[in-house]
């Protein structure tokens, strides 16, 4: 399956590119020939990642009078996250939004997806809009060449299965998809589950052929793979608050001229600013729809998977920077 998803991908960029030009230098750019650049993600497009990228296009293509076109491919169309990043330094894509699968191009954000890591989006908003963000950012351009522009919010990760979860021992044995994240994964285990990291759109082919049991993942990324249709209850352990990347190819970065550079980088600011704000009023509104459609919230007891990944910490602030889960956590106070 994932082989499939990866050939049609392959398939849609190699369409994409014969439709467009990839970005090659802006000297001659112009309104009768842009830079057109391909901005992929996984969500599909009533989905807030996708009205952020489109929010992004149009106030690129506003600003710069349609000199730069930008190209948005949702639904993993051109690939899963890992293969859109692979892109990116590769330089066959020029932007992904890119969720905690970013662990794997820049390890130290993997302590991001650890549950409970965060204690709430204000905790978030405190690494990430501070100038620790601006240092992460920094450091994963230097390990990755990745040009991260921005992070974004994302409403908290849940669990969804077809049985009531009330406490940690409910997920004992469970057969839970997660993303393909080490330190999500370890988690996981720790916790009681049995993890099954694959990619997003796998997921829903997976619960119905019942290869997997569970997934966990925001309301409104559940809803925008339908997931609710081949899950019955929803437990709101509210375990990772994301923080989702515009990733931005370091080639198609350096490319720019100085005046674009600032235009993408204005344009990215009011994007997340703009997915931000609908981000929070889609999961409100997920969850309306939800209890409309029979799907059943339970609200477990915490105390165990908190205790439980609690157990990890250590060892993966060790591999990945006690210096940064040092300040992350400080950060809170
Ligand atoms: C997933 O679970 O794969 C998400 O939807 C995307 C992500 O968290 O990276």
């Amino acid at each position: 399956m994932k082989n499939q998803v990866r050939a049609i991908a392959a398939l849609c960029l190699g369409a994409a590119m014969l439709l467009g030009t990839c970005v090659t230098g802006n000297a001659a750019a112009s309104k009768d020939k842009p830079i057109v650049m391909k901005f992929g993600h996984v969500m599909s497009t009533d989905n807030s990642w996708h009205k952020g990228c489109m929010k992004f296009a149009e106030i690129v293509r506003e600003k710069t009078g349609g000199r730069i076109k930008v190209q948005v491919f949702p639904n993993s169309q051109l690939g899963d996250e890992r293969d859109m990043a692979e892109g990116c330094q590769m330089g066959t894509i020029d932007m992904v939004i890119i969720g905690g699968i970013m662990g794997n191009f820049y390890e130290p954000i993997q302590l991001f997806e650890i549950p409970y890591f965060f204690k709430d989006i204000n905790h978030v908003r405190k690494v990430i809009y501070v100038p620790l963000g601006e240092e992460i950012k920094a450091d994963i351009y230097k390990q990755s060449g990745l040009v991260s522009l921005e992070f974004w919010e994302r409403c908290p990760r849940v669990l969804s299965s077809n049985k009531p979860v009330l406490s940690v021992e409910d997920v004992k044995g469970l057969k839970l998809r997660t993303p393909e994240i080490p330190a999500t994964v370890a988690a996981w285990k720790a916790i009681g589950a049995n993890p099954t990291p694959m990619p997003w759109a796998e997921v829903y082919t997976a619960l119905q052929q019942k290869t997997i049991d569970a997934q966990e993942n925001p309301l409104a990324t559940i809803a925008s793979a339908k997931v609710e249709e081949v899950q019955s209850h929803i437990a709101l352990t509210n375990h990772v608050f994301g923080t989702p990347q515009h990733i931005m190819s370091g080639g198609t970065w350096e490319r720019l001229s100085a005046e674009d550079k600032a235009v993408i980088k204005e344009a990215a600011k009011e994007a997340r600013e703009y997915q931000n704000a609908i981000a929070w009023e889609e999961d409100a509104a997920t969850k309306e729809v939800f209890v409309k459609k029979g799907v059943i919230f339970t609200e477990p007891d915490l105390s165990g998977f908190q205790e439980r990944s609690q157990s990890i910490h250590g060892e993966f602030a060790a591999r990945y920077g006690k210096e940064l889960y040092d300040k992350v956590q400080k950060a809170a106070e």
